[in-house]
């Protein structure tokens, strides 16, 4: 069986939590390839709201397994408290959730070093959520990672001193103010990887093919969105992994021909958090109105979200680079009552009008170029079909799936796994 790939189009905050949690129930396993604990993936249901870090969003399904692959980063700590959050729905994560022996562990100094980074950039700061991911990928790119199968050897915690001195080393380098208790973090650390240690270990790449030739289905999870991309994303402001389609096949050992319908998630506008280039943001009454009716603040670190119209340049380049199959708009309830809304359809770059995301979108030379819209008043998180949507509701979705040419498959009509839409 084909892999199915769910992906944010975005930077992030898609949704794609939800939409994971909604899909489970047609797949085996669910599989996280990428990220870490920057990640807060939210489900809701029953009338109970929760957040995952780590953990694939399938867990709250008994049925289906749930893999960490080689591509993700796990800090033990924040995992910890994962399991204990998951402990008052009764799930049985030890049978249910399995970790690649290839993913890379983040250390407490990997934290620091985050911290110590982004201090020394001051205004030039990515904005990062300080979980310690840049670093944790700096050390598995130049060979000096840990990674989760060493955890099962006698000789790691030599190591990770060996490792944890150089930090420290690293951290003084950057010659900033960040206060730390290394010994006091240690002993939290140190009890979370006996924790991380009584799940099941795997070779993931090797599970995920028997998997797949036993005919199981399965769903690769992605998370932050394609414009945090590091290879295609609006670098330097992006996060340490391709979150992009081809971050799968590395993230997890699926060859490129086992790939096939690919999701992608998008909000019906969009949102940003931390720094970097948004061309279509908003600083007036109206983006504040999307902030609030949308709740748009980080789920990881409490911080507001930028909001903005919805960028279909970006938008189409996104869907380029993933191949994207079946698009799924998302947060579609949040504009209802904006009387007019706005589409960027193409960019004045430098005084000439292109259509394609260029290398440097900075705003001193780049401004969207608006196509304008009609709102539509009525409320859609009670409507249960697409015969209900408003008309202005449909000429947005039609227009936006003609110039992706790419059918809108889910419309979202709210944070609740019911408020869902299949068209
Ligand atoms: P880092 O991955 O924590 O280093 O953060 C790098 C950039 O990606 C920052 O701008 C973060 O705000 C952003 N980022 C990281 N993870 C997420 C996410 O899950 N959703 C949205 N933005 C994210």
């Amino acid at each position: 069986m084909a892999v199915d790939l769910l992906l944010g189009l975005q930077w992030g905050d898609e949704g794609k939590g939800k939409i994971v949690d909604v899909l489970t129930s047609n797949y085996n396993i669910i599989a996280r390839f990428q990220g870490g604990p920057n990640a807060g993936h939210t489900l809701e249901f029953d009338g109970i709201k929760h957040v995952l870090r780590t953990i694939p969003s399938g867990i709250f399904h008994k049925d289906s397994m749930n893999v960490i692959g080689n591509g993700v980063v796990i800090d033990p700590v924040v995992f910890a408290k994962e399991l204990e959050g998951l402990d008052q729905f009764d799930i049985d994560y030890k049978k249910t959730l399995i970790i690649s022996r290839k993913a890379h562990v983040i250390l407490p100094t990997h934290r620091l070093l985050d911290a110590a980074s982004e201090a020394s950039k001051g205004k030039a700061k990515i904005g990062s959520t300080l979980k310690g991911i840049g670093p944790t990928y700096m050390d598995k790119t130049g060979r000096n990672g840990i990674r989760v199968g060493d955890l099962e050897l006698s000789d790691w915690k030599e190591k990770y001193r060996a490792l944890a001195d150089k930090h420290e080393a690293m951290i003084k380098f950057y010659n900033v103010d960040v206060q730390y208790d290394l010994e006091e973090m240690e002993v939290e650390f140190f009890e979370a990887v006996k924790v991380l240690k009584s799940l099941q270990f795997i070779d993931s790449e090797e599970y995920l093919y028997q998997a797949q030739k036993s005919g199981k289905t399965i769903l690769a999870e992605g998370a932050q969105g394609s414009l945090l991309d590091i290879d295609f994303g609006t670098y330097p402001f992006v996060t340490s992994s391709n979150t992009t389609a081809a971050g799968a096949c590395t993230g997890l050992g699926v060859a490129p021909n086992q790939i096939g319908d690919v999701y992608g998630i998008f909000k019906a506008y969009t949102t940003r958090v931390g720094s970097g280039p948004f061309p279509t943001e908003l600083f007036d009454e109206v983006g504040a109105k999307m902030a609030k009716i949308g709740n748009e603040f980080g789920a990881v670190t409490g911080r507001g979200r930028r909001c903005g119209w919805l960028d279909l340049i970006a938008l189409k380049y996104a869907c380029q680079v993933n191949g994207v199959t079946k698009l799924m708009m998302m947060k579609g309830d949040v504009l209802s009552g904006f009387k007019a809304l706005k589409v960027c359809t193409a960019y004045n770059y430098k005084g000439e009008t292109i259509t394609h995301l260029p290398y440097n979108i900075e705003p001193e030379n780049l401004k969207p170029i608006y196509t304008d819209f009609k709102g539509w008043k009525e409320d859609l998180t009670k409507m249960t079909e697409a015969s209900q949507f408003p008309k202005e509701l449909n000429d947005y979705i039609d227009f936006l799936e003609k110039e992706l040419e790419i059918p809108i498959y889910v419309v979202s009509v709210g944070p609740d796994r019911k408020q869902t839409i299949f068209r």
